[in-house]
């Protein structure tokens, strides 16, 4: 992009540990006093798993960090909607959305506890989303993304070979990360007021296809 055509917006950076309630009133109060008023969208985009970054195999997991990785991981969009929704920080028809991944409905095995983790943010999503909905039409999803070459993404082991074989799976190719954020931004306009509760699958026809082309000619040619 053109450097003309880039507008500045400036806006503060507010350090939280999404798992310490008392960071989240913080960041809630500071963004409400930045705004000048409520908040219209949020996005949860926070994943850590300790089980994988200490190479613990998922039957030999680690419970007091599988307990840590469910709360950065997981627990914290409830601590997250808990927040606003106790100080009231949201507008009607506000929209919240977390990114996961499709490892909570299939078996991917490299994906260890986060798989266990994304089931349970997105169980999250609906609980809370049913609740937020009645109490104020706030709406609650979650983005299920294509593998992502990112810092967490990249801790996955044999990480270029899952993504070369999702974008082989996937009709169009997997999605990236600035396609992803385009989709979030539909996510948050008031053209998706009545989505809410869903995992909506971003990952170019990977979670509906059983085999392809490309991939049927690897496994004939290997
Ligand atoms: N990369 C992928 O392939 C992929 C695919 C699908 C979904 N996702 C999801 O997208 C989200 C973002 O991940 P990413 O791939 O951009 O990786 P990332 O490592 O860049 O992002 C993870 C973020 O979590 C933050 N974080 C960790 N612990 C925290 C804590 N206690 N408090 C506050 N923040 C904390 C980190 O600072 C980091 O910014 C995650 O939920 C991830 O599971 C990623």
């Amino acid at each position: 992009m053109h450097l003309s055509h880039c507008v500045w917006v400036r806006f503060p950076v507010i350090g939280a540990d999404v798992t310490n309630m008392d960071d989240l009133k913080n960041l809630f109060e500071k963004s409400l006093e930045h705004f000048g008023g409520k908040i219209d969208f949020i996005l949860h985009s926070i994943g850590m798993s300790l089980n994988v970054r200490k190479g613990k195999h998922y039957t030999e997991m680690n419970y007091e960090w599988n307990q840590k990785t469910l709360d950065i991981s997981s627990i914290s969009l409830h601590k997250v909607l808990r927040t606003a929704w106790d100080m009231d920080a949201l507008n009607e028809w506000a929209s919240v959305v977390a990114l996961t991944y499709i490892a909570a409905q299939r078996v991917f095995p490299d994906y260890n506890e986060m798989a266990d983790a994304k089931a349970l943010l997105e169980s999250i999503t609906r609980m809370f989303g049913y609740y937020y909905g009645v109490k104020k039409k706030v709406r609650v999803n979650t983005i299920s993304q294509s593998p992502t070459k990112t810092t967490a993404g990249s801790g996955v082991k044999g990480f270029e070979g899952f993504v070369t074989y999702a974008d082989k799976m996937s009709p169009l190719g997997n999605a990236s990360g600035e396609d992803c954020a385009n989709y979030c931004v539909v996510m948050f306009s008031d053209l998706t007021k009545y989505v809410t509760m869903q995992n909506l699958f971003h990952d170019g026809g990977f979670s509906f296809t059983g085999v392809t082309q490309a991939v049927m000619e690897k496994m004939q040619n290997p």
